[in-house]
């Protein structure tokens, strides 16, 4: 088992470190590997994605990443901005496939914006795609029209394989949960999402015990709020995941809890926080870091098959919150909190 470690950008380093903490105690035999990513490696080597790190990322057998984003480097040219290092590894790599649970712990019902009763014992899975659509559509630039006035323009596109083979895995998910998944385009207007929803459908004959129904996006961002514990399992394509996944964080009361695994068909893949960088909190020791330690469990479940060793994680983290120990994001009114560091100190011990 060898990991590929990824810190990155603002908080990145400080989140990661935890999680390697947390995977060191406990004495797998993995080995982890550190390079730059994203702005760090834009300073050290000219690139957010070095042809080295790229390497030793396909060399590995999983990768723990922290975050990349660095506004100071947003006015550089597209490719190279940090941001472009996570988009590339996803390509790359072809982790098409993004889980992003958002689950609500009994502890931090209270640190929710929602009222107690609409997300008591939330846990949806967001199934986001993530190596197509908008992201990664071509044609794509900023161009002069005879008028002279710019004109920005992006191109959503799937093919049919890139649809199926999401469902699939939105599929099976919902077969090893509550057996309903939910489908979230905007077949309404968008050709690209007319695809979508049919071959869904067609994918979906093959999963008779899977009640599928269909949302379009709009809708979908309202019933979130509204009544979120209809949703089981939602497969969606990867402009509205991203959307919809930052929304679904809210309900569990910080976007600091959210872990995510990113796969490609061999269940290789990629682990992060779905938080981003912080630039504004990073270098502080306020950073709330369960969101990467709870990815690291991910990693043992999905690409290790460490099932148990991944629950013990969880477990420790479970008894943390019910012991009150809280970073800031996730403290209500008067509670004491602690930094980055007595966070991953907690989760040890309780390990
Ligand atoms: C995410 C992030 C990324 C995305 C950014 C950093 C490129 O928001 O993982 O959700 O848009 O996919
Ligand atoms: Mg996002």
């Amino acid at each position: 088992m060898k990991i590929c470690v990824l810190p990155g950008d603002g908080i990145g380093p400080e989140i990661t470190a935890e999680a390697v903490r947390v995977l060191k105690a406990m004495n797998l035999g993995c080995t982890m590997e550190e390079a730059p990513v994203g702005g760090a490696a834009y300073r050290a080597k000219g690139h957010p994605l070095p042809d080295s790190t790229l390497q030793l990322a396909k060399d590995s057998d999983a990768i723990l990443f922290g975050a990349v984003g660095d506004f100071s480097l947003d006015t550089l040219p597209r490719e190279l901005r940090p941001e472009q290092a996570i988009l590339g590894l996803r390509k790359e790599l072809n982790l098409f496939a993004n889980f992003r649970p958002a689950i609500v712990y009994p502890e931090l019902v209270q640190a929710s914006s929602l009222k107690p009763e609409v997300v008591a014992g939330l846990d949806i899975l967001i199934i986001r795609e993530l190596t197509g659509d908008i992201y990664f559509g071509k044609p794509r630039g900023i161009h002069t029209l005879p008028n002279g006035e710019r004109e920005g323009f992006d191109t959503m596109r799937y093919s049919e394989g890139e649809i199926r083979r999401v469902a699939h895995v939105g599929f099976q998910a919902a077969a090893k949960r509550n057996k309903r998944l939910c489908s979230v385009d905007k077949a309404n207007v968008l050709d690209t999402m007319q695809l979508w929803r049919e071959v869904v459908i067609e994918v979906g004959k093959e999963y008779p015990d899977i009640a599928l129904t269909h949302q379009y996006v709009d809708n979908a961002a309202m019933q979130l709020l509204k009544n979120p514990k209809q949703f089981d399992v939602i497969v969606t394509g990867n402009m509205f995941g991203d959307i919809l996944s930052d929304e679904a964080s809210m309900l569990t009361g910080s976007i600091g809890m959210l872990p995510s695994a990113s796969l490609n068909e061999k269940n290789f893949g990629l682990y992060e926080p779905i938080h981003g960088s912080a630039p504004d909190i990073a270098g502080k020791n306020i950073a709330n870091p369960l969101a990467t330690i709870l990815s690291a469990a991910m990693m043992l479940r999905y690409s290790f098959g460490l099932g148990a060793a991944a629950d013990r994680i969880e477990a420790a983290v479970k008894r943390v919150l019910a012991q009150g120990v809280r970073t800031a994001d996730i403290a209500e009114a008067g509670m004491a909190t602690v930094g980055t560091t007595e966070m991953g100190d907690a989760v040890l011990a309780a390990l």
